[in-house]
């Protein structure tokens, strides 16, 4: 891909827009942002180079690119010749149906249009668009710029090189992508992240234990090793035969506990009472920025000590 061609843009830039740019602008694309809320794009610019200036301080950037980031004053100028598209608009499908008419009108018939939405396959914003074979998802986990795993989901019509160049062009910026072989509602890591919460839920509402068990429980056990492989190589490595072993000697406990999982927890109920009044205690609703902030850094932390563990003892 040519230097020319490494212009994005960034479309809606809250949250996790605005750390798309980022990813994006570390990798020295040029970015536009665009937000129909006034000052949305302009504030995402004066967040961004902040944020690469923190990936520089802990190391895991060597050199801070020229930025070359701009807010165009409408959606058809900020697409305008440019390779890619990140539409990260919030997640109602009556915004995503309006806004994805608009960007196949407007974009490049060559350009990638990729949607961050969370849980709708793309078919059901850009079945009747002209363009659809450019279209899919890329849907990120929060931040986008700290976390690196983005997953890849086609729609029936989208056609495999727009899939490869989407690939392609996550892998250069530094993502992992994770490709899906067909749609399916909220995509893996969300079905993954949605059934550990209904449990979690579920064990607050019985009583069992109280949000901050459940946080110690992944934070000072389960993560730990999903922090550098996954359930599956956990399993593997968790009887001394393998994931056949595994299989053989604790099946018989999802037998027994399945059973008892198939009722809804109620999560707005008794259970979100108790879940908030500990996190509440812990933290007040005024100090969410600032712990954001240290989420980042201790993200930041995190990787870095990937990177280098990677370096020293293998993947
Ligand atoms: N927050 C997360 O953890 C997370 C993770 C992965 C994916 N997502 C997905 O990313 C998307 C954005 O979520 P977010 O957390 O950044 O929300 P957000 O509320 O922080 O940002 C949404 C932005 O979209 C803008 N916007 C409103 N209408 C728009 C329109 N018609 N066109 C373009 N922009 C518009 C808003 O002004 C706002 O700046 C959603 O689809 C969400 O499901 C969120």
């Amino acid at each position: 891909m040519t230097n020319n061609a490494k212009i994005v843009a960034i479309v809606g830039t809250g949250l996790i827009g605005r750390a798309w740019a980022a990813a994006f602008a570390r990798a020295g694309w040029s970015v536009r942002l665009w937000d129909p809320t006034e000052g949305a794009a302009v504030a995402a610019s004066i967040w961004l180079p902040e944020a690469l200036a923190d990936l520089h301080t802990a190391g895991l950037l060597d050199q801070i690119p020229a930025l070359d980031v701009t807010c165009p004053a409408t959606l058809q100028e900020a697409v305008q010749g440019v390779a890619y598209v990140q539409e990260s608009a919030p997640e109602r499908l009556d915004v995503k149906l309006a806004l994805w008419a608009d960007l196949d009108r407007f974009a490049p018939i060559d350009a990638v249009l990729a949607s961050s939405t969370s849980a709708i396959p793309a078919s059901r914003f850009t079945e009747k668009l002209e363009g659809r074979g450019r279209c899919l998802v890329a849907h990120p986990l929060n931040p986008p710029h700290l976390i690196p795993a983005v997953e890849l989901v086609p729609t029936p019509w989208t056609v495999p090189a727009t899939v490869e160049l989407a690939e392609a062009i996550m892998t250069s910026i530094g993502q992992a992508p994770i490709r899906l072989e067909r749609e399916i509602e909220a995509f893996v890591v969300n079905r993954l992240q949605m059934a550990l919460l209904e449990e979690a839920f579920r064990l607050v509402e019985q009583g069992v234990c109280d949000a901050d068990a459940i946080d110690v429980a992944v934070k000072d056990g389960l993560a730990l090793r999903w922090a550098f492989m996954g359930p599956f190589e956990t399993i593997d490595l968790n009887a001394p035969g393998g994931v056949r072993d595994y299989v053989q000697r604790y099946q018989g406990i999802g037998e027994m506990l399945f059973p008892q999982m198939q009722w809804r927890a109620d999560w707005a109920g008794a259970a979100l009472e108790r879940i908030e009044a500990t996190r509440r205690a812990q933290l007040p609703t005024a100090e969410l920025p600032e712990r954001t902030r240290w989420r980042d850094r201790r993200l930041m932390a995190l990787l870095a000590h990937k990177k280098r563990t990677q370096t020293d003892l293998g993947d």
